[in-house]
């Protein structure tokens, strides 16, 4: 089986990568051509566990190879994965211009029966533009070759993104032609374990899929963080109803950890987009506008802890940031609490001391630089030393050399001894005992 995976960013990569290691012969194609030879040298920019040693295994066994060219990566190719980005709009709906570049430049080139697929997560109807495009660009040419357009949604966790990839729960796939549902439960078969789990269903249907999944996920987490919340006021710790209800098996545990809201590449985004998608219908989307706003208001908790804590000035004080990134196990901070938090702090002339086991780097990059040249924001080396002087410690991330504080060190550290828990990591009884004050969200 040989198939082309077009960009290489987070998504694209791993499903090259993936399927390369079972065998399939895959070419990788993006017109960055700066990435393209690093990752023809087995350089990954990517913060991904297994990633890289994969794409060097790929390469090395000629598996896997990089190139800029669509027409070459296509001349083989049974299958043509468009794992290429999907940016919001400003009305949050998603922007489709690169995805239907690449359709274009399909129709151009496109000599023998393919399937064409749609991996990146697109709105309902996307499939029906692609295939549009394709034919527009197959008539201007008088070309009658034949090809089916599949929707095959992926759902990588950052940070488990190979596992995910290896060992799904399930594999979606969208089609309206037997050939190309064939053709893709070939190409899967080798992931499969013990039993089936290919689902097909319709085009839209698999476009949906994606967005109801990653929207029901958020709104668990809102409902909990809105519980949380609730929680405070009545003299609840949220933690024992995590619990209690987690254990009803039609809740499950997985998804109600309350906290400082939700992050990433996805999650913000995708429920934005299914918004527009149902404005667009001339729906009113009762439910995604309430976990959207939940979430923008979670994000500021923290602050507003620390506010009321220190009221009034906050000017002066100097603050100790454990975590940057959206969610441990990756340095992405795109979306990421610790940003909004950072603003806010910033804002109000706070000093603060950040440090982040993977994030530093990235925060260097995408932070505005003034934070830095007006002394405001240090980046540490080392979670203690985040710590000197503080007034108080706010963990934002919940990464595992935050779990088991020492806290005579942090006592010799601290100015005052305060304790903000983002992701409610430790115990309010024990830090208290300890002789720190504690806030955590909702308990
Ligand atoms: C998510 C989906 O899980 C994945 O299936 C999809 O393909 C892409 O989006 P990812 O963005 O990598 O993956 O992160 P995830 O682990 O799902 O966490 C998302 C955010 O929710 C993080 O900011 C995390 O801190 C937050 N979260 C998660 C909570 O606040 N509470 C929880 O209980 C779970």
């Amino acid at each position: 089986m040989h198939i082309a995976v077009i960009g290489t960013g987070y998504v694209g990569l791993v499903t090259g990568a993936c399927f390369a290691e079972m065998g399939v012969q895959v070419v990788c194609v993006d017109q960055d051509a700066a990435k393209i030879d690093q990752l023809k040298q087995g350089r990954v920019s990517i913060y991904e566990p297994g990633l890289e040693s994969l794409v060097r295994s790929g390469l090395e066994q000629q598996r896997l190879s990089f190139t800029t060219s669509l027409p070459q990566a296509m001349a083989q190719a049974q299958i043509l994965f468009i794992a290429v980005g999907t940016p919001p709009e400003e009305d949050g709906s998603a922007d489709l211009q690169h995805v239907l570049a690449v359709a274009g430049e399909i129709g151009r080139n496109l000599r023998h029966y393919t399937v064409i697929v749609n991996k990146s997560t697109v709105p309902v109807g996307t499939a029906d533009r692609v295939r549009a495009a394709i034919r527009q660009e197959l008539e201007q040419r008088d070309a009658a070759v034949p090809f089916d357009v599949v929707s095959n949604p992926e759902f990588l966790k950052e940070g488990s993104a190979v596992v995910d990839f290896t060992r799904p729960d399930r594999i979606i796939i969208g089609s309206d032609s037997e050939r190309a549902t064939e053709r893709m439960k070939q190409l899967y078969a080798p992931f499969i374990r013990n039993h089936d789990r290919t689902l097909t269903m319709g085009v839209r249907d698999a476009e949906m899929t994606k967005y109801a999944a990653n929207a029901l996920l958020a709104t668990k987490i809102s409902f909990m963080n809105e519980i949380a919340n609730l929680c405070e006021p009545l003299g609840v710790d949220v933690e024992n109803v995590r619990l209690g209800i987690g254990s009803d098996s039609r809740i499950g545990y997985h998804f109600i950890y309350p906290g400082c809201g939700y992050g990433g590449s996805c999650f913000p985004k995708d429920v934005k987009a299914l918004s527009a998608m149902a404005r667009q219908s001339s729906y009113e989307p009762l439910i995604l506008k309430a976990v959207e706003e939940r979430n923008k208001r979670q994000r500021q908790r923290l602050f507003e802890k620390i506010q009321r804590h220190f009221h009034p000035d906050l000017a002066g004080l100097t603050i100790a940031l454990w975590g940057l990134s959206f969610k441990p196990g990756t340095d992405d901070m795109r979306e990421a609490p610790a940003v909004f938090l950072l603003q806010a702090l910033m804002k109000h002339g706070v000093q603060v001391r950040a440090y982040d086991p993977a994030a530093m780097e990235e925060a260097r990059r995408i932070l505005p630089a003034d934070w830095f040249t007006r002394g405001q924001l240090h980046l540490v080396r080392h979670q203690y030393e985040a710590l000197e002087q503080a007034d108080a410690l706010v963990l934002v991330t919940e990464w595992k050399p935050f779990r088991t504080p020492d806290f005579a060190a942090m006592k010799s550290l601290m100015k005052q001894r305060v304790i903000f828990d983002g992701r409610n990591q430790y115990d309010p009884v024990r830090v208290r005992n300890e002789g720190f004050a504690y806030e955590g969200i909702g308990r």
